[in-house]
């Protein structure tokens, strides 16, 4: 297979371009591609000097990331290897950005004699995102370039910096205007380097930066500290920390091996391999069957929302923050006044944190525009109904938008739970119909379900899909069923956790079992903070439908009773001091609890952690297994992508199906199968599941298949 790069000669420069589309990662092949150009090049001597750069929309995406499983990463030449080659080599090598510059070619541009990048560009170490440290010298050479404290910055967070911050930081030595810019800038600055009298000057030698963390080795403590909430449960933003302080206690090559062992050790964890699965999970779950690349698409110019409520208003603000123009409707003044109030409030607090200028708050404001009018869905091109969740309702909606609006315009339902294909048959035009549940709050929440009816248009689908792409947000294609992918999923969880304190654990023990799991908070903080009314209501549609020999726990039906709502009224499952959002446990929610499970006849018992985890999990993973099977959700992949993006999962356990493969399905079944035994109610095991555990399969298998 030929090498994917190209070689050119500009006077006395070797220019090497990286042409391994679609993002120039670097493969073996391109490593011995641009190793074997530059060790022709210093045997040449009508070459003076090299420039590197990219082809495409990009410099490099960095490691070829599908290597790491491969063991061919590890084939010579590593990309360490090269960057050795590149940083050792007598004739000077510029590195020319432009696009995005991460990981490995990040730090291959470090070990160049010099660096300069498009405006705009964007250039980083997101290595940590996959549960690893760069490794290939970044933790040792960028403090060495720009500090210590900017480096692990950059390193922790993992969030590359624009070429202007690079630039100011010391990392990028010019700036280029544009593409033709850059390698004319680059070629001229190589010819400079290439007529010093003095050997070009190596990342590694400079040490200047690092003396001032040298002399207060507190500097990387703090650091721990001030990370250890956000970075909680996670491994490699520690592992980050300890690389770049070796940096300033070893020599370079001690440094540069205790990253190389860091490296190896993070890259074969259970959380960089779900870490890694969640980064190739949200690019698969774009790729929807019977949607194609040249699907046409419908232009989205202008937007309305019926309704501004809670949901609504954060739908407003997707919309605005994207900088798409927005109508919001509402039936009476007092209902639009509060909504645009809630939305008000929103960006003054962003802008109070320092997020946000007045000007631009001011400027998205201004794309939010109020009516009572409803016919002005007249001007949009999408609409978005998030009105109560009542079917007749949302019917009469979509026959008024049916009449009102432009013939090739979207009409899409926030429904969490209705029938979409019900909700399409009340217009003239099911194919323009589609749902699309955002995840509350949704100015914050990243996850979209959209929902398929049955008649959706892929033109449809493929523009909603791009536009959650455009609001910053992960769309996620499910099919029409009650409550969908997320909530379905979500319904056994609370059910189990609620069985549970039943049986005889409180609230406090299984919030506490799911916060060390990771998620941000257990069911019961969960119920309070999203509101134990919010839970009834919904459960007034769907208790109705529920089989009858399933049995349901009614505790929150009675806190409700109590006019215990959870944060708002200050006592849910918990009770909260004024102001404050952390949970206490009380006495009178916890007499509830042991008069509840006196009344059912059940004698409490001691119940441990490991069963609270696996009653709690096991159940959903069961339920997502039905999904799949019901084909509602296309991939178990997309499953694990609606529970990281819809209810923090924490992502280094990859999510919910990636979880029980590395568990074992074959564990997963056993234990659902003797919860079942005992229980009975709810916990079937899903006959998927039952299947695969059989043929000692994965659901990563099945979505392969
Ligand atoms: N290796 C292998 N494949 C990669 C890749 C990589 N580093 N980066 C992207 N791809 C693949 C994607 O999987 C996708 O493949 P499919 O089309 O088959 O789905 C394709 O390239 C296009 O990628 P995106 O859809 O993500 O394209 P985008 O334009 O939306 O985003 C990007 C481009 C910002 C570069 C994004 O792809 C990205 O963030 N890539 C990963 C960057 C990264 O984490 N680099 C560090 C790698 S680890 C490393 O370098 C370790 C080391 O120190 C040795």
């Amino acid at each position: 297979m030929p090498h994917p790069i190209r070689f050119d000669q500009t006077d006395a420069v070797g220019v090497i371009t990286l042409d391994n589309p679609p993002v120039n990662a670097f493969s073996l092949s391109q490593r011995i591609g641009v190793s074997e150009a530059i060790t022709a090049g210093l045997q040449d001597p009508t070459i003076q000097a090299f420039v590197i750069c990219g082809s495409g929309r990009m410099f490099s995406a960095g490691a070829d990331i599908r290597e790491f499983d491969t063991g061919v990463a590890a084939e010579s030449p590593t990309l360490s290897d090269l960057i050795s080659l590149i940083e050792d080599s007598p004739k000077p090598v510029v590195c020319a950005m432009h696009g995005t510059a991460l990981g490995g070619s990040c730090e291959l541009s470090l070990a160049c004699h010099s660096r300069v990048a498009v405006v705009g560009s964007r250039i980083g170490l997101p290595e940590v995102t996959l549960g690893i440290v760069p490794g290939a010298g970044g933790t040792q050479r960028l403090p060495r370039l720009i500090g210590v404290l900017p480096a692990l910055d950059a390193i922790v967070s993992g969030k590359p910096m624009t070429a202007e911050k690079a630039h100011e930081l010391g990392l990028v030595d010019n700036l280029a205007d544009d593409l033709d810019d850059l390698l004319e800038l680059s070629v001229s600055v190589a010819h400079r380097l290439s007529s010093q009298h003095e050997p070009p000057i190596k990342t590694r030698d400079r040490d200047s930066h690092l003396r001032e963390a040298q002399n207060g080795s507190e500097l990387f403590d703090n650091f721990r500290s001030q990370i250890s909430r956000r970075a909680r449960g996670f491994e490699a933003p520690f592992a980050c920390v300890d690389c770049v302080e070796a940096a300033t206690t070893m020599p370079f090559e001690q440094g540069l091996a205790f990253e190389r062992e860091t490296f190896l050790r993070c890259r074969s964890s259970n959380q960089s391999l779900a870490q890694r699965h969640a980064f190739f999970a949200e690019r698969e779950v774009r790729k929807v069957r019977g949607l194609r690349a040249e699907t046409s698409q419908i232009e989205l110019k202008c937007a309305a929302v019926v309704g501004c409520g809670t949901m609504g208003s954060g739908i407003a603000m997707c919309f605005a923050n994207a900088g798409i123009p927005v109508i919001v409707t509402e039936s009476k003044q007092d209902m639009l006044d509060r909504g645009m109030e809630m939305i008000r409030q929103n960006y003054t607090s962003t802008v109070s944190k320092g997020r946000m200028s007045g000007d631009e708050a001011e400027a998205r404001l201004a794309l939010i525009k109020p009516t009572l009018e409803f016919e002005r869905v007249s001007e949009a091109d999408v609409v978005i109904e998030a009105a109560f969740e009542d079917m007749e309702l949302k019917k009469k909606i979509f026959r008024d938008l049916d009449t009102l609006c432009k013939t090739d315009a979207i009409l899409a339902t926030n429904t969490s739970s209705l029938n979409v294909n019900a909700i399409a048959a009340a217009t003239q035009r099911p194919e323009q119909v589609v749902g699309t549940h955002f995840f509350s709050p949704a100015n914050i929440m990243r996850l979209v379900e959209i929902v398929r009816g049955d008649h959706s248009s892929p033109e449809v689908l493929s523009t909603i899909l791009n536009l959650t792409k455009r609001l910053g947000k992960v769309g996620v294609v499910v099919g029409v069923c009650d409550s969908f992918a997320a909530n379905r999923m979500l319904y056994p969880y609370s059910r189990q956790a609620q069985f549970l304190i039943e049986e005889g654990a409180f609230p406090e023990q299984v919030d506490k079992v799911i916060y060390d799991f990771g998620f941000p908070m257990g069911p019961f903080a969960l119920s309070d903070l999203a509101g134990i009314d919010v839970g009834w209501r919904i459960r007034q549609h769907r208790e109705p439908n529920r089989p009858k020999h399933l049995r349901y726990s009614d505790i929150a039906d009675q806190l409700y009773k109590m006019g215990r709502y959870g944060q708002k009224t200050g006592k849910g499952w918990y009770q909260y001091e004024e102001g404050s959002r952390t949970p206490i446990p009380d006495s009178e929610g916890l007499d509830l609890i042991i008069r509840t499970s006196r009344e059912l006849g059940i004698d409490r018992r001691e119940i441990s952690e490991e069963e609270i985890l696996q009653r709690c999990m096991y159940p959903l993973i069961n339920e997502g297994a039905r999904i799949l099977e019901e084909g509602i959700a296309q991939r178990a992949s997309d499953l694990d992508i609606v529970w990281l993006y819809g209810f923090g999962f924490p992502r280094y356990r990859g999510g919910p199906m990636f979880y029980a493969d590395s568990i074992g399905l074959k564990n997963v079944y056993e234990a659902m199968q003797g919860f079942y035994e005992i229980h009975r109610d709810w916990l079937e095991p899903a006959p998927l599941l039952e299947r695969l555990a059989r043929e000692d399969r994965t659901f990563a298998e099945w979505d392969r298949e």
